[in-house]
């Protein structure tokens, strides 16, 4: 029997891949641990099951060094664990690929469609009793279909994406680091910003995606253009976005990730054109759950000591 540290509470079933173990936490009131006491319970467990809320940091795998075999990170996404003190430490880091890429494409379409029809802003208007009436010139938006979509990072679920642009009728080029053989491969990021009526981002968080969508690439976007991202709120400059919507240098936007999730540009939520979620790409009852058995049964294949296919 191992001892486990779950940080934080996991959909109904998520746990039972860890039958037998000994679990600590999530706290009761399900609050994020803080870095120090992620670094204390480090030191006294042999696996942790985090989520993209934990920074499992070169500190929190310091304190783990000698006992600490696995992190099992309950996202796609691994920016929130350090990978070189990992290897150092010979910690195994797992994540969840391939059982939420059909719901993270849902939801970038959720958000084409949302920004480039104002759909939050036509709610908003409704519910605050702001809609006095119908009119033929009002909340003029995008169309989707006939249109361009320039699909960034053309991953599984980037290819999602594009599978449903197809049936909506729009014309999918992509922009990856290394060509695919997929026709519509721009190899030029700029020039597919160029071109492209919406541009959806699907490439991975960290230091080597870090504003790559900046201000000099949002100036290249159409005035016309809509903006979406569900993959990492780090691999936009926020501040830059807010310029683009409120001087009306970009349409609308689809965002989903902040670059300091739960803080967001004040000037990004007083934008206008904008449709805001709170990070919930992934989140349907049933992609949920699996992500949490994904991540815990890789974890118990390493404490039995043997080797998961989501090992990253
Ligand atoms: C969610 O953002 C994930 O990486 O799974």
């Amino acid at each position: 029997m191992s001892r486990v540290l779950v940080t934080r509470r996991l959909p109904e079933g998520g746990l039972e891949p860890l039958a037998g173990h000994e679990l600590v936490g999530p706290k009761a009131d399900d609050a994020p641990y803080s870095p120090d006491e992620l670094r204390a319970h480090a030191a006294e467990v042999d696996a942790i099951v985090s989520l993209l809320t934990d920074r499992i940091d070169a500190g929190v795998l310091a304190a783990g060094a000698g006992r600490l075999r696995v992190v099992g990170n309950v996202a796609v996404g691994y920016d929130n664990v350090d990978l070189a003190a990992a290897a150092a430490h010979g910690v195994v880091v797992c994540n969840t690929p391939g059982v939420l890429d059909e719901t993270t494409a849902d939801t970038a379409f959720l958000l084409m469609l949302g920004a480039a029809r104002l759909a939050s802003e036509a709610e908003r208007d409704l519910r605050s009793g702001h809609w006095a009436r119908w009119g033929i010139n009002e909340y003029l938006g995008q169309d989707v279909h006939d249109a361009v979509l320039g699909v960034v990072g053309f991953g599984r679920i980037g290819r999602a994406v594009a599978e449903r642009a197809e049936g909506f009728g729009m014309r999918v080029i992509h922009h990856t680091r290394r060509p695919t053989d997929v026709a519509g491969y721009v190899p030029d990021l700029d020039a597919l910003l160029t071109h492209a009526d919406f541009v959806t981002l699907h490439v991975p968080g960290g230091p080597e995606t870090r504003h790559l969508i900046d201000a000099r690439r949002l100036a290249l976007m159409k005035p016309t253009a809509v903006l979406v991202n569900t993959a990492r709120g780090t691999v936009v400059d926020e501040a830059a976005l807010a310029d683009a919507l409120h001087e009306g240098r970009l349409f609308a936007a689809g965002i989903d990730v902040y670059e300091r999730e739960p803080e967001i540009d004040p000037r990004l939520l007083a934008a206008p054109r904008a449709m805001l979620l709170p990070h919930i790409g992934s989140a349907s009852r049933r992609t949920r759950t699996r992500m949490a058995t994904l991540a815990t049964s890789a974890v118990a294949t390493v404490l039995a000591g043997g080797t998961p296919p989501n090992v990253v």
